[in-house]
Parts: structure tokens; sequence; C-alpha cells
């Protein structure tokens, strides 16, 4: 049976004879031996060592199954274990142009993201997002949420018409879905609390680090709860996602050079900032903002919080916080007013510390037929497009409420890489469908 490095390296194989599959990740060939370092399929190396002879034909990614006896040796790379190599099958030689060295562009490495995937830095990271999506599911699953599925072809907007991506569906036309909240909307009523995870796509026109065309979106909805009920959700959802996941992933987040000690005390509970408080203080610290024409001013009363206000606002917070009570003008149709503060909306985003910026977005919903219809045509949206969504204020209409947390963005601030890119094997932007 085969093995996997890590399997592999432990004092109890020395001696005794073991396989393992896998693809040639280094190759030094000396003399008389030949060190081949071989990478397993969940990214374990380890070194095999055989007569040169053995392994002339080899190169870089060729596809191999090794068969010897377990040694240690200090000297060995990865751990000080090798295999003396006995047997060597080989399934494929590869060509000997593998694109992929020790130093290339980062251009290129998107280029050939289906070969860059075997590099320890991406497999780190795919480990860490599949923890991280395992320990979101079992929050909800653990406070009895329950995991729903909206479409991903819809005829409506939900965030703004503008980064809408149009689709020709048989004879008519329809979008890719923006946010699955509508649609949660409607199951809340026979479903109660629910939650989902689904792709989100934006036309977004902008290159950030942190836009993507194609996100994966975890959206929560609930019935019968208040703004503040909604940011303790939040709040200990991410806590326990970072909490897991640097204690799962401590290996990967130390070889991404992630420095853990400030995740580990992210805990509830988060700091919560009024909007207008926020305006202040980015107001305080002399932050311009850059206009469309590209002229600067000072932030005021109303404007939506950019990339760089957020990152103004958080660079120095060791914890996210929720801004809070953005006002309606720049939130969309469903935001419901607060009735105490008119024209401020019951709606908060969470914004990770350290300059990372907004990875929530969430609040209460209009529950009334008449406010609702007013704000879709507000809008420049078309009611008759909402009609079903409209139904949900007329049959029996509840206070409610939800969020939606981009995994990526979150992904982004839990591993510290640069780039949004980086956290998705097959990034999609204005400018890449491919790989
Ligand atoms: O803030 P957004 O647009 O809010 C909504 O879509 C709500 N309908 C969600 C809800 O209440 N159910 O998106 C939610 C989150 C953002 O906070 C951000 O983390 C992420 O989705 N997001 C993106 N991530 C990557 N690339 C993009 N272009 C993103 N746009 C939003
Ligand atoms: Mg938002």
């Amino acid at each position: 049976m085969p093995l996997r490095a890590n399997e592999i390296k432990s004092s109890d194989y020395i001696g005794r004879e073991v396989m393992i599959r896998g693809w040639v990740y280094r190759l030094r060939k000396q003399k008389e031996n030949a060190f081949v370092l071989v990478r397993d399929d969940r990214g374990g190396v380890i070194q095999c060592v055989f007569p040169v002879e053995k392994a002339t034909q080899l190169t870089i990614e060729s596809s191999i199954e090794v068969t010897g006896i377990v040694s240690q040796d200090a000297r060995a790379p990865e751990g000080g274990y090798e295999i003396k190599g006995n047997n060597l099958r080989i399934y494929n030689i590869a060509g000997s142009d593998y694109p992929i060295g020790e130093y290339q562009s980062e251009e290129l490495l998107l280029d050939k993201r289906h070969l860059a995937m075997r590099m320890r830095k991406m497999i780190a990271i795919a480990k860490i997002r599949a923890t991280v999506l395992d320990y979101a599911r079992r929050w909800f699953v653990e406070n009895n949420w329950m995991e729903v599925t909206a479409p991903v072809i819809v005829k409506g907007a939900v965030e703004g018409g503008s980064t809408l991506f149009k689709l020709k569906y048989f004879d008519e036309e329809a979008y890719l879905s923006q946010s699955a909240q509508l649609y949660l909307e409607a199951m809340i009523f026979s479903l109660g609390p629910v939650w989902s995870l689904t792709p989100s796509f934006r036309a977004e026109r902008s290159r950030t680090v942190r836009h993507l065309a194609e996100f994966s979106h975890l959206e929560a909805e609930a019935p019968w709860v208040t703004l503040e009920d909604l940011l303790k959700v939040q709040e200990q959802l991410i806590s326990y996602v970072i909490h897991n996941t640097v204690r799962e992933r401590t290996e990967e987040l130390t070889y991404l050079k992630r420095d853990t000690a400030e995740l580990k005390n992210i805990a509830p509970p988060f700091e919560r900032l009024s909007y207008e408080k926020a305006i202040e203080i980015i107001r305080s610290k002399g932050l311009m903002i850059t206009q469309e024409d590209g002229s600067k001013r000072e932030i005021q009363l109303g404007d939506d919080l950019n990339i760089e206000s957020e990152r103004e606002l958080t660079k120095d917070a060791t914890k996210p916080i929720f801004v809070v009570g953005y006002p309606l003008t720049i939130k969309p149709f469903y935001v419901k007013e607060n009735p105490q503060h008119s024209g401020s909306g019951l709606a908060a985003d969470m914004l990770a510390p350290r300059g990372f910026g907004e990875i929530t977005s969430g609040g209460l919903r209009e529950d009334n037929i008449l406010s609702i219809t007013e704000r879709i045509k507000k809008e420049g949206l078309d009611p008759a497009a909402y009609d079903w969504y409209l139904d949900l204020r007329n049959y029996g209409s509840v206070p409610h409420g939800g969020f939606g947390l981009g995994i990526e963005r979150l992904m982004r601030w839990i591993t510290n890489v640069g780039d949004i890119k980086e956290t998705v094997p097959f990034p999609r932007t204005i400018s890449r469908v491919i790989p």
C-alpha cells in the first residue's frame, strides 16, 4: 500500500520497506547517487536516493512510484528521513521544459496556475481554505442553522446593476447572481435561520487586490433578529473559524510566514463603531479621498468608505471592527431604515484589522411592502422584476436580516497574502478567465 511522505517520516518505519507515489519535486544527480525529492498527492515531500543509473530518465514533475527502505539521515532535507530506493516505477516522464522553477513573474504563475497549483505556497493556501470552509460549515451546523442552496442564474439585481454579468438564457436575458440574499429571505419563512455557500459574480471593472469577478459567498439570513443579534453571530462565527484554522493549519500558516499571535487573540466582542464616528476618525487623520475626476478632497458624511478609508480605520486595529449605521443612500434598496435615526440604515460591515478592510456586509431588511417598493423604484430598478420578492412582504412579512461574507476576503486576511487572486485556485478577474 502506498504511504504519504508525512506518514513515512516516523521512527516506526526505519529499516522497513515502504512505497510512495508522487512527482519529482527536486532532482540532484551526483556521480553515484541521484537524490530525488518526491512530492506526494497531498504536497508532503521526502527524499529518495537511487543509484544514478536508475534515474537517468527522470525530469522535474515526472510521476513515479518508489519502493525502498526508510532510513534516518540528518542531511536529508525535510525532516531527516529518506528512502533508499530499491525499485522505481515510472508513470510518465514529464517534458523537460516544465515552466515553473524557482523564480518567475506573478503573471506567468497566473497563466500557468494549473501547474502552479503544485507549488507549496498554493498547496498551503488550498489546505487553509478547505479548513476555513470546514469550520464555517461546522459553526452553522452546531448552532442549528440550516444549509440551503440558491440559484446562480437569476433575473434581478441585488447589489446594483453596474456589476451584473448578463447571460443569454434560452430566449430571454438573465444574470449571474451577485448574492443569494433574496432567495435566503424567501426561505426563512419555512426553514428559519438558513445559510448558503454559493458563487457570486460581480463584473468589477476595478483591478484591486480585493476584488474578484467570481467569489465564494457565504450568506446567512434569519427571521426575528435584531442588528445586534447579527453582529454576535458574525463575531462568533469568525472567531470560531479562525481559532480552529490556526490550530489545525499551524504548519501551513508558518510556511506562509503568517504571524499567528494576533489571529489567536481574535475573540468576541468586536468593536462597534458608528458610521459617523468612522467618518470623524478618517477626517481627523487627514486622509484625502480620490474623486472620480482624479482630484482629492476630505471625506464627509454621506460618503461610502472606500479601500483607502477602510485601511486608515483599521491599520492599527488588532481585531475586526463593525462599522454600523451606513446612510441609506450608499446602501442597496433592501436595507432597513433606522426608525430612531432617519436616513441611516440598520446595516453594518465588518472590517478586518491591519488594513484588510471589509469582509462582511449585513443588516436588517426593509420588511414593509410600500417602503421597499419605493426604494426599488428609487434605485432605478423595475419592481416587476421583484414581483416574487415583494410577495414576501405581502404574505406574513416579519422583521429579519442577515449578512454576506466573502470567503476570499477572509482568506486574504488569515493568510496575509497580498492579492486576493492567491486565495483561490483559478481566479476570475476582468483580465483573466483562463486557466
Ligand atoms: O457587501 P456585499 O456586496 O453584500 C451583499 O452581497 C449582501 N447581499 C450580502 C447579504 O447580506 N447576504 O458582499 C458581501 C461580501 C463583502 O463584504 C465581501 O467580503 C464579498 O462579499 N465581496 C467580494 N469578494 C471578492 N470580490 C468581490 N468582487 C466581492 N464583492 C463582495
Ligand atoms: Mg459590502
